[in-house]
């Protein structure tokens, strides 16, 4: 193939592949934040194992590392309008006030603040200090829950 044609290729799978990204169905997009939340729980329960238990800090680091990842990936695309009705792995139960543009700040701060207390999370990690990693756990914790008690349902 001619450069140019590569170059033409190349160009027609990136505008192919963005535009199935702004077309993501809203069954596709709640899988996928659900998929992600569920890993980030996983992740934190494997934390709590070690808070609990024997303290293992490589898996305290690969976790908090994980969950730093997804808390930092940009999830907005995963939450498309509409996007409180609908079944991904099950029915969605992302609730309606979500959408409310008069809680657009409060959601843009919940996003902030778990992106910003599992960076710490990791930083903390890196440590190996037990009681440390208990406190920001903590309150990591506390900004899922603060969402949860917010914008999750939780009667079904
Ligand atoms: C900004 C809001 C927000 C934050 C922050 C948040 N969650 Fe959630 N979480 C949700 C919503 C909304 C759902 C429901 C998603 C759906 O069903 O579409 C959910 C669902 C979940 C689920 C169930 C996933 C499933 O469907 O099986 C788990 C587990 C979970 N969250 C864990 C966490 C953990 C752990 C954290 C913190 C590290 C966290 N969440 C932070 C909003 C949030």
């Amino acid at each position: 193939m001619k450069l140019k044609n590569v170059v033409i290729a190349g160009l027609t799978f990136a505008v192919a592949v963005s535009s199935a990204f702004a077309q993501m169905k809203a069954d596709d997009a709640i899988k996928v934040r659900q998929a992600g939340y569920r890993f980030m729980g996983w992740n934190m329960s494997r934390i709590d194992a070690s808070l609990k238990g024997e303290f293992k800090k490589e898996d305290v680091v690969k976790a908090a590392a994980a969950i730093q990842a997804i808390a930092n990936a940009g999830l907005s695309p995963l939450f498309p309008a509409g996007s409180d009705k609908g079944t991904g792995f099950h029915e969605t139960h992302l609730k309606s006030e979500f959408f409310d543009p008069a809680n657009s700040k409060k959601v843009a701060e919940l996003f902030g603040n778990l992106a910003k207390e599992s960076g710490e999370l990791a930083k903390v990690a890196a440590t190996g200090d037990k009681e440390a990693v208990k406190v920001q756990y903590g309150k990591l914790g506390q900004t899922c829950k603060a969402c949860h008690d917010d914008f999750r349902k939780s009667d079904h």
